[in-house]
């Protein structure tokens, strides 16, 4: 399946997937300051997708640094990394690579040697380190996915929102990577799409890859869903998460709420999967998980057609928070957390420390 970004000796190369899925085009990024404008303008989206967006361009600017010496190459990496920080607010892990790539800056200023050869390490070992944060991500996921695929059922329809494919997360996907691992195991499964206004990642992203992958799926508006469930044509439903509080709390798509409250009222389970980089256990809960406004363009234009009269106000949450007594599961790379969170969240998160 087409993967989102790689890294190139001409750059970062990314897939436009704002563009997608009328047109295939790509753009090779030479600055970090453009790699920051990509994640800012969805050029790539989706947590895990984001987060290895965010070392590349953290390692894209230090490679490109001009700094002659180590108190420079500091200075200019604390802006680096500043100004990728500022790009999207909610997905946790684009603050955990950036997070990563200090730390590999860290051990690489504190080795031994002159300054040409430090400057020199450092270059190339924060490349590799972006390198290896990607090839990670892929190895968790295939990881989660033989965690997530026997929780859904022989048969039946599964529930997705948003996309979570390998174009949101740069490996085979958290949750569409549990659906697409599930179906190769042989299940019969159909995913109920959908759209996911106002971005119509759903629309534009998730029904590409499900095509790509020949995978059965239904497109649906967003306020088909209800109507669905009531009517007991949902089996289950699976989405990704931006970011975990410690007791739970998801952030997600805007709409997963709404679907999470509907499957509660339903009996359908509700579950989540997200790599371990999505926790943010410094917050109790989902309360304090900063939620990105985006602009009114979004919601009053479909691509460059005006949907709504000009100048109507508008309000653009892009996520909202899913109380952890609706999740049924968190499924991650290390396993299956159930409530209560607080405990098998942290157990998780502990049992992958070396
Ligand atoms: O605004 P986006 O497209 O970055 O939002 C993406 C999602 O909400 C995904 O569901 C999420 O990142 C989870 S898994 C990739």
């Amino acid at each position: 399946m087409t993967q989102p970004i790689e890294w190139t000796t001409a750059g970062v190369r990314m897939l436009d997937q704002r563009r997608l899925p009328a047109e295939e085009c790509w753009h090779t990024y030479q600055r970090y300051e453009e790699v920051a404008a990509a994640i800012r303008d969805m050029v790539i989206r989706g947590a895990p997708a984001i987060g290895i967006a965010a070392a590349m361009g953290v390692a894209l600017g230090v490679e490109r640094s001009q700094a002659r010496d180590l108190a420079q190459l500091e200075n200019e990496f604390a802006t680096i990394c500043k100004v990728i920080a500022e790009t999207r607010p909610t997905a946790v892990n684009l603050f955990w690579a950036i997070e990563r790539m200090k730390q590999r800056f860290a051990e690489l200023k504190a080795t031994p040697s002159t300054t040409e050869e430090k400057l020199a390490a450092i270059h190339r070992g924060l490349v590799e380190e972006a390198k290896r944060i990607h090839a990670e991500e892929l190895a968790l996921e295939e990881a989660m996915a033989r965690h997530g695929a026997p929780l859904l059922p022989p048969s039946g329809v599964v529930l997705t929102q948003c996309n979570t494919g390998p174009l949101a997360t740069g490996g085979i996907g958290t949750a569409l990577g549990i659906i697409l691992t599930a179906v190769q195991d042989g299940k019969q499964l159909r995913v109920l799409v959908p759209e996911t206004r106002p971005y119509l990642q759903g629309a534009r992203l998730t029904a590409w890859e499900l095509k790509q992958a020949g995978v059965p799926q239904t497109l649906i508006t967003d306020n088909m869903i209800g109507h669905f469930m009531k009517t007991g044509q949902v089996s289950c439903v699976i989405t990704g998460a931006d970011r975990i509080a410690a007791n739970g709390d998801t952030a997600n798509k805007i709409g997963t709420y709404s679907m999470a409250v509907l499957a509660k009222e339903h009996g359908v389970p509700f579950y989540v999967a997200a790599p371990l980089s999505s926790l943010d256990l410094t917050l109790p809960s989902g309360d304090q998980i900063p939620i990105e406004q985006r602009a009114a363009r979004e919601v009053t234009h479909i691509r460059d057609v005006p949907i709504a009269p000009e100048g109507v106000p508008v309000a653009n949450p892009a996520f909202d928070v899913t109380p952890a007594r609706y999740i049924a599961a968190i499924i991650t790379e290390r396993g299956v957390a159930r409530a209560p969170y607080e405990k098998s969240l942290r157990k998780l998160l502990e049992s992958n420390k070396k």
